[in-house]
């Protein structure tokens, strides 16, 4: 039986003193990067449910809701992101139990989904759907006709239901018997509540909520909270009182809207400098021979004992590991072992006791990395992260971090995050080095050069309409291998990642002298390669690796250092960046690849910001 599992979709609530419809609308409308396979809203108006769902786009809603006139000042709203099955009207939230007392938005999965549904039609329920949230709709109501206390009936029907499913959730509840009241519960799918004045909200992430409130409240694992237009209450599900965690969000509506750009990737990309600028604000030290971190909770003296780093993610995340690999190992002289979040956790890696776990994550939400953060957790590591949501998941669930003050990320590509997570690698590498044998010089000028960086960032995108037009001769090729060496590896990588989820064109990355091994069985005139040669040490092993390709009638572009204008002889376009710290040329290099990707996948009208099959924040396994 194929079945339908709610997954990392966009959650939005609302329950307060103006029509709920709109503010829904607009919430899901910002939560579209989450997912957009369809989306739906439901509001109690005078009573009754009005229920709206549309399959495709949140405009098909959007659209739909325009031509009704929809009531109510509570309501609940869903984007979805299908992991199984298909996409369909009727699978997408919210979704009604059986006799439409109850409706429900839901992220995550239910896993011991069939066996409730099957305890669920032994007792007349009948469903219409192929989805476990269904499911929890249907058993909310099974035990609301059982709940003998009046006076919390809502409330306790939703706990006996979730004490009954196994599987994570992030999920929001109306009841027609209770028009004011909210419930809204949470276990390994992120949901945060907007406190306003006479009205609260509900969101999956911040961004839906910014534009009413910066006040705002995380649950935390198999935590349920009540909400009403002028007070919200939040328990266990055992009813245990809880300590409230307000926050407020470091960053303005303004700067989740696109601002005249024509995507949010592109203007994330020219946001670098100021993203750069942030990550490193308040961090070097008084007289700028280091850096210093105010989140790690850990003392120089146990910073000095740790013998080795263990650095986990996904994604783009991960490749920022990697490049934080080559500069910790080169500035600090500490091995560092880099791995997949999602391999970690099941690899039991023997790791010395005086292991330091770093897990790098944008979102802070993607469950692969937390599992590996738990999975460190459970065999006693210290754990730190660097995130950019304040409050997330991993945030709160590591030992201490760093965060990345990048503002928020809407395009699913990572850019400005990535940049700023390899500057953070960078001022660690500096920060651990200046606690073992790097030099008071070396620190200072170090710290100058990270002190240049915005400066040179622009000078780099200021280039960006003579990288559009390279993009252009490149744009419908179907392969393309991107090669470099040393630090500029992972920058190969993150650039073949970068084609590969927006414009949809293969390709991969490469160490460069490793294309021999094998992938030069690719090269051809229809294969492109993309080097990333910024280091003058080694000039003239990728010139050799150039000459190889070209000698088989590849076209290649180059990104080297100003001042390798003789490179310009060997390749079909170079692009010429500024010749920086070594510890920054993967910076300094990322923003060529990130423009490429772009232009290409502009060329191939792609859908940049909200790529097929992608998802911003990866909360499934
Ligand atoms: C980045 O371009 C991708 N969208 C994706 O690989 C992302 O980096 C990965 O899912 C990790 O996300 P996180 O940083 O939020 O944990």
């Amino acid at each position: 039986m194929l079945f339908i599992y709610a997954s990392m979709c966009g959650i939005i609530g609302y329950v307060g003193n103006k029509s709920a419809v709109q503010i829904l609308l607009d919430g899901l409308t910002r939560l579209e990067y989450r997912g957009y396979d369809s989306a739906g809203i439901a509001t109690i108006d005078n009573g009754q449910f009005r229920v709206l769902r549309k399959v495709g786009r949140v405009e098909n809603l959007i659209n739909a809701a325009n031509q009704r006139n929809i009531g109510g000042y509570i309501g609940i709203g869903h984007t979805r992101w299908a992991t199984h099955g298909v996409v369909s009207e009727k699978n997408a939230h919210p979704h009604c139990s059986v006799h439409g007392l109850f409706s429900i938005v839901h992220n995550g999965v239910i896993e011991n989904y069939e066996s409730t549904k099957e305890f669920l039609l032994s007792r007349g329920f009948t469903f219409e759907s192929e989805t476990d949230s269904e499911v929890l709709a249907n058993l909310i109501e099974y035990h609301f006709n059982k709940e003998q206390d009046s006076e919390n009936k809502f409330l306790k029907s939703v706990q006996k239901a979730l004490f009954h499913v196994r599987g994570t959730y992030g999920l929001a509840v109306l009841c027609e018997d209770y028009p004011g009241e909210m419930i809204v519960a949470r276990k390994s799918s992120p949901i945060l509540l907007g406190i306003g004045s006479g009205e609260m909200f509900v969101a999956s992430d911040a961004s839906a909520i910014v534009q009413h409130t910066r006040d705002i409240v995380y649950l935390n694992d198999r935590e349920i909270a009540r909400l009403t237009p002028l007070d919200f209450s939040i328990t266990t599900l055992h009813n245990e009182n809880v300590d409230v965690v307000k926050c407020e969000l470091d960053w303005h509506v303004e700067d989740a809207n696109r601002e005249g750009y024509e995507h949010y990737m592109l203007k994330e990309i020219f946001e670098q400098p100021r993203a750069l600028e942030n990550a490193m604000r308040g961090r070097f030290s008084d007289d700028l021979s280091t850096a210093k971190f105010g989140g790690l909770r850990m003392t120089t003296r146990e910073l000095r004992q740790v013998d080795r780093l263990l650095f986990c993610a996904c994604g783009t995340a991960w490749i920022a590991c990697l490049v934080a690999e080559y500069l910790i190992e080169k500035y600090a002289r500490i091995p560092v072992e880099v791995e997949y979040a999602s391999e970690f956790r099941y690899r039991n890696s023997p790791l010395d006791k005086n292991t330091l776990v770093f897990v790098i994550s944008q979102s802070g939400e993607t469950l692969d990395t937390m599992a590996a953060l738990q999975e460190a957790k459970r065999k006693g590591f210290r754990t730190l992260a660097i995130t950019n949501v304040v409050g997330s998941t991993i945030a709160r669930e590591s030992d201490g971090g760093i965060y990345q003050h990048s503002g928020p990320e809407i395009g699913v590509a990572s850019t400005k995050a990535f940049t700023a997570q390899i500057c953070i690698a960078a001022m660690l590498a500096l920060y651990l080095g200046r606690m073992r044998d790097m030099s008071f010089e070396e620190g200072i000028l170090f710290v100058k050069a990270l002190d240049d960086l915005p400066g040179i960032i622009e000078r780099v995108l200021a280039q960006s309409e003579k990288i559009e037009k390279i993009a252009e001769k490149y744009a419908q090729c179907d392969d393309m291998l991107f090669l470099g060496r040393q630090a500029m590896f992972p920058i190969a990588l993150e650039g073949a990642l970068k084609l590969k989820e927006i414009s949809y064109m293969h390709s991969e990355g490469y160490p460069a002298a490793e294309m021999k091994h094998g992938p030069i069985a690719l090269i051809s005139e229809k294969c492109p390669c993309f080097f990333l040669a910024t280091q003058g040490h080694i000039l003239a092993k990728n010139i050799a690796n150039i000459q190889e390709v070209r000698s088989r009638h590849a076209r290649v572009i180059a990104v080297a250092a100003e001042g390798s204008e003789l490179v310009d002889k060997f390749v079909d376009d170079l692009i010429l960046v500024p010749d920086v710290h070594p510890a920054l040329q993967p910076i300094v290099a990322t923003i060529p690849v990130q423009l490429f990707a772009y232009y290409i996948a502009k060329f191939r009208g792609c859908d940049i910001d909200k790529p097929r099959n992608l998802a911003k924040s990866v909360t499934v396994e």
